[in-house]
């Protein structure tokens, strides 16, 4: 059956896209084109496997073909750091960059969105990193399970990309205490190191809270739970779920994990990372278009992406 939306295909279609390694299962192209359907706009989101070694070139690439920006998901974050001309505050506070905008300067030196060029001939292009991760996690929080983190005791699982991330984001909005426990317990350490440094009203401790002491917030950012066979992602010898008040899984795929499955007959409020995802994409994709994300469009199509997918 031809797809409507291939039909419309033509000259002045517009591009975005996302860049991981692996990418085949992202749910980023049902959501975003949901998004830029619902805008109206005449643009088209893909997906790329692009290898870490290519990545250089790959932005390069997108950037002269006139592409409007990327999203770069595992295992680009941090390289890209390194690979774009121009970093935004977001990208700079947090380390990471999930969010290209490629842009061109006008007669007046000031950058401005390539949406506004029909044809970027002759424009002097860059391309600005954005970090809309750090964002998207608070909101979903918040959305997904009333949790505002001012004040409040996080155990945190997982010290790497999206482990920091969260990590220092929650110091920023003032937790009271951060509990990190990773695998290499050495990750874990140069996290809460980096966060006394840049946080000191925080308390971090590394490893479990000490017994009977409760958290308002169990997070679990590490990769275990991705398979349908996975242990819990903690050792609840050491911390008892029925000690959280409330259980956030990263992973949305599948959409009960076992932990979010045990959280819950522990009598955990539980929600997984899909909201995350929905979040730092609206972003991302405000960014590009400058117009408000429609959200409700964006979450029904990852829902109906992951239901199905
Ligand atoms: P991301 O960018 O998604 O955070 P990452 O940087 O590779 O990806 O981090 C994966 C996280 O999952 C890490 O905290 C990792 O622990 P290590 O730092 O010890 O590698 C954690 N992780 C992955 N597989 C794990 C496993 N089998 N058991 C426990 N932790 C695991």
């Amino acid at each position: 059956m031809l797809d409507p939306q291939a039909a419309s295909l033509n000259a002045a279609t517009r591009y975005c896209a996302v860049y991981g390694h692996p990418i085949a299962h992202s749910a980023s192209p049902a959501m975003q084109n949901a998004g830029l359907a619902a805008l109206g706009l005449n643009w088209r989101y893909l997906a790329f496997a692009v290898h870490p070694d290519r990545l250089r070139e790959a932005i390069q690439g997108a950037k002269v073909m006139g592409f409007l920006g990327l999203n770069l998901t595992v295992p680009h974050k941090l390289l890209a750091l390194d690979l774009v001309e121009e970093l935004d505050q977001s990208a700079r506070t947090w380390g990471a960059v999930n969010t290209i905008r490629f842009e061109g300067r006008d007669p007046q030196g000031q950058w401005r969105p390539l949406r506004e060029w029909p044809d970027n001939t002759g424009i002097t292009l860059r391309a600005q990193g954005f970090n809309t991760d750090a964002d998207a996690i608070l909101r979903s929080l918040r959305h997904d399970l009333a949790v505002e983190p001012a004040g409040t005791r996080v155990l945190l699982l997982g010290a790497g990309g999206a482990g920091r991330t969260a990590a220092l984001k929650l110091a920023s909005e003032a937790v009271h205490t951060l509990y990190l426990v990773n695998r290499t317990a050495a990750k874990a350490a140069a996290a809460a190191e980096e966060i006394r440094a840049r946080f000191p009203h925080v308390q971090v401790a590394t490893g479990y809270p000490a017994a009977g002491q409760t958290v308002d917030l169990l997070l679990n950012t590490t990769s275990v739970g991705l398979n349908p066979e996975d242990a819990l992602p903690l050792d609840t010898r050491q911390f008892a779920l029925a000690r959280a008040g409330a259980v956030y899984d990263m992973i949305y795929r599948p959409a009960q994990t076992p932990l979010l499955q045990a959280a819950r007959t522990a009598g955990c409020r539980t929600a997984n990372g899909l909201g995350m995802l929905l979040y730092q994409g609206a972003a991302a994709l405000q960014l590009w278009t400058g117009q408000n994300p429609p959200i409700e469009v964006m979450r029904d199509a990852l829902h109906k992406h992951v239901d199905h997918g």
